[in-house]
């Protein structure tokens, strides 16, 4: 089927800028460097998930969805989206973060209590402090609140963390067809995309998107944020299967078109690192670009490492994707990083 078939809301403003990073590749003496701005693609102040959540809404309304229900972190930027388009299509919302309810609501909490969900459940404790017990309590939360709402007479849709994949991957393929199609005026051509990655299914539609409409010859470089190289690599070949047989395509997608680096996590998900510091100050300093210190702060740490490290030739066309995330800054547990 051809992706332009398949049901999607309009949700965000497309396609989103791309800028060259001039100041940058002469502070850092390498290829020349694109930044694809999904920071400002127009709804709740911008992110990856609007791209994923305009095909999971079209499939919330085929189903006669009244309000949705998805889950996240207390600081989930993918929470704080889907609360704006479940409002922008007159959805209700249902929050199940993890997480302690913050005294002060900041960042992306903040924008969740503007944004009127209606309903925040935030999980968290010594009771919960067990990872695995925590994950049951949340699942039991989204059962109970589906089962809350059916008996009301409401129909419930529920967006797992991140959007599905498949979701995923059909938005972000067409981002590659935004960044091809404006390179062209340059007579350009992307050699490389380089995004954070946390559930993957960002990098899955960018590497299915380099298989439709860059014959392959635009790689991904995928910068955990969490999770190992081996976890994630199965995660992507799962969800590029998924998208395939979706799609009905006659050709397997090449694994080699994708490496995920797990070397710029640091201690774990959102501890702030060195070389992140490092990376949303020059960024900031360089081209004044604000990137987030969760995702888009350790992507751009990897790709400062690489490029120092001669992964580049000095021609290249390397794309960085701005997946957003910026209410993180405002967070308070961000207030000591910078
Ligand atoms: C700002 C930001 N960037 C990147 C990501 C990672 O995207 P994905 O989950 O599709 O890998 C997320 C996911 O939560 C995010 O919020």
């Amino acid at each position: 089927m051809q992706i332009g078939r398949v049901q999607r809301v309009r949700l965000g403003e497309f396609p989103t800028p791309l800028q060259e990073l001039k100041n940058l590749r002469k502070h850092l003496n390498g290829p020349q460097i694109f930044i694809k701005r999904d920071d400002l693609n127009g709804l709740g102040l911008g992110g990856n998930k609007l791209r994923k959540l305009e095909y999971a809404m079209a499939e919330a309304t085929e189903q006669g969805a009244t309000a949705v229900i998805t889950v996240g972190a207390v600081q989930s930027n993918h929470a704080r989206l889907t609360t704006a388009a479940a409002n922008r299509l007159g959805l209700k919302t249902y929050l199940v973060l993890r997480g302690e309810e913050p005294k002060n609501a900041t960042g992306n909490f903040l924008i969740d209590k503007l944004l009127a969900a209606e309903e925040i459940h935030c999980l968290q404790g010594s009771a919960y402090s067990d990872k695995d017990e925590l994950a049951s309590l949340v699942k039991e939360t989204v059962e109970r609140l589906e089962k809350d709402l059916r008996e009301k007479g409401e129909t419930p849709y529920y967006i797992p963390n991140g959007c599905r994949s498949l979701h995923g991957a059909l938005g972000y393929s067409s981002c590659i067809l935004e960044i091809v199609t404006r390179l062209r005026e340059e007579q350009l051509s992307p050699d490389c995309i380089v995004t954070a990655c946390g559930t993957s299914s960002t990098l899955t539609g960018l590497a299915l998107g380099s298989v439709l409409y860059a014959q392959e010859e635009m790689k991904v470089l995928g910068m955990s944020i969490s999770a190992s190289k081996e976890a994630l690599d199965k995660k992507i070949e799962r969800g590029l299967a998924e998208a395939v047989k979706f799609l009905d395509l006659k050709q397997a997608i090449d694994k080699d078109l994708i490496t995920i680096y797990d070397e710029y996590i640091g201690e774990a998900y959102g501890a702030a690192t060195d070389e992140m510091r490092e990376a949303v100050r020059l960024v900031a300093r360089t081209e004044g670009i604000i990137l987030d210190p969760v995702y888009t702060g350790k992507a751009m740490a990897g790709l400062i490492d690489l490029i120092r490290k001669g992964h580049f030739r000095r021609d290249d066309v390397v794309v960085f994707l701005h997946t957003g995330g910026v209410p993180g800054l405002f967070a308070e547990q961000q207030s000591a990083t910078f």
